[in-house]
């Protein structure tokens, strides 16, 4: 390949580097080092645990990326060692063109307050502030004045259901309520990054995917780069713009949920994939953007000649089916701003639908 050959048609336009660009991240635990004991470290010692093995991905701004694989497969390392919580053995960590890895500690403290932000499972709220303020206490911080960050905090409250009860207090809210806000402040911050660590694992099904939602919807308005770690791949195809998969310490596969659920790199994905729930997980932009990139097929006004039905590109699968039951052959994708992303055949969706194989079985 060409050095200076662009490997995606984005990147053509963007000649930028991406946000966030890891490279070979490696980290091996050392057992408890014998000097702390007084005890001189032994030179042939134990050669240490990897937990996380040669690691390289990229994620570009306003992406959620997911990194999913089972309990012990570094996820957690992997993303400690993004705000430094954890120190890298090797590789290198880029975000927004800084050297993360050699922040002196002023620098790495502006970072992690203002560019990175970890966002904890429990949403803990200040029991004696209301809503409003719990909201915009991290904008407080940050010395945003008082309007601006409690229009901000009131516009976050709204998005999650809560707009008419922003003076509330905490202990009058239910469990779940209490979740949106947490969740509604970890948006409404002004750090570019956050990182979220199975956030939702510890939740009960329906508030989950409850809060898995209104994630969708706070990004959507908010607009930040999003590292979530998960262990469940509905929730990673649900939520990720891309993913990562990891399997002890490496990466087995990196994609689309498209990209997994087509072409599953090996037998530990095709299990994972075997469990999802496909007309649930992919939606009609999914499918769009993956075979419809070109809208030649489109007159000047934007929409096609064959009068398609418009349906908004977060359409699962699932929803589709009615509209082709009565005889529609495709759909017109429009995304947010109404544009339309191209068209989706019933052929396309049914073939989304089966099985890997199902379809070209010899
Ligand atoms: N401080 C540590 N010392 C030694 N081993 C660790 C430490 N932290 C994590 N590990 C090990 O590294 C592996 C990856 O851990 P982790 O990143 O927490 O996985 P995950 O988040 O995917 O469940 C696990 O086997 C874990 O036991
Ligand atoms: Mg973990």
């Amino acid at each position: 390949m060409h050095l200076n050959a662009p490997t995606y048609g984005e990147q053509a336009m963007k000649p930028e580097e991406p946000f966030i660009k890891v490279e070979h991240l490696t980290k091996i635990f050392h057992p408890a080092k014998k000097r702390s004991l007084g005890l001189p470290g032994r030179k042939n010692g134990p050669p240490g645990f990897v937990a996380v093995d040669d690691v390289s991905f990229q994620v570009e701004q306003g992406q959620i990326f997911v990194i999913m694989g089972l309990s012990g497969s570094g996820k957690s390392t992997i993303i400690r060692m993004l705000n430094r919580l954890i120190d890298a053995s090797d590789g290198s960590i880029s975000v927004d063109g800084k050297d993360v890895r050699s922040l002196p500690p002023a620098e790495l403290r502006d970072y992690r307050n203002r560019t990175i932000n970890m966002v904890f499972q429990h949403f803990g709220l200040f029991p004696h502030k209301s809503l409003v303020h719990n909201v915009d206490f991290g904008l407080k911080v940050r010395g945003m004045d008082r309007e601006t960050r409690e229009q901000r905090a009131a516009e976050a409250l709204e998005l999650v259901g809560l707009g008419d009860r922003i003076h509330a207090m905490p202990d009058q809210l239910s469990g779940g309520m209490k979740q949106r806000v947490g969740l509604a402040r970890a948006l409404a911050t002004d750090a570019e990054i956050l990182l979220m660590d199975e956030p939702f694992s510890a939740l009960d099904p329906l508030i989950r995917k409850d809060m898995q939602e209104l994630l969708i919807k706070l990004q959507r308005n908010f607009k930040k780069t999003i590292v979530f770690v998960t262990h469940d791949l509905n929730e990673a195809m649900y939520l990720g713009d891309r993913i990562m998969v990891m399997k002890q310490g490496k990466i087995v596969q990196s994609g689309t949920a498209l990209d997994l659920l087509e072409a599953p790199a090996d037998p530990y994905i095709e299990k994972f994939v075997a469990e999802v729930d496909r007309s649930k997980v992919l939606t009609a932009g999914m499918l769009a953007e993956h075979h419809d990139p070109s809208p030649a097929s489109r007159t000047s006004s934007g929409s096609f000649p064959d009068g398609a039905m418009p349906v908004s590109d977060t359409t699962f699968l699932n929803d589709l089916l009615p509209i082709f039951a009565t005889g529609a052959g495709s759909v017109n994708v429009v995304n947010q701003q109404g544009s339309s992303l191209g068209h989706v055949t019933a052929e396309k969706v049914f073939e989304a639908l089966s099985p890997k194989g199902f379809s070209n079985a010899s």
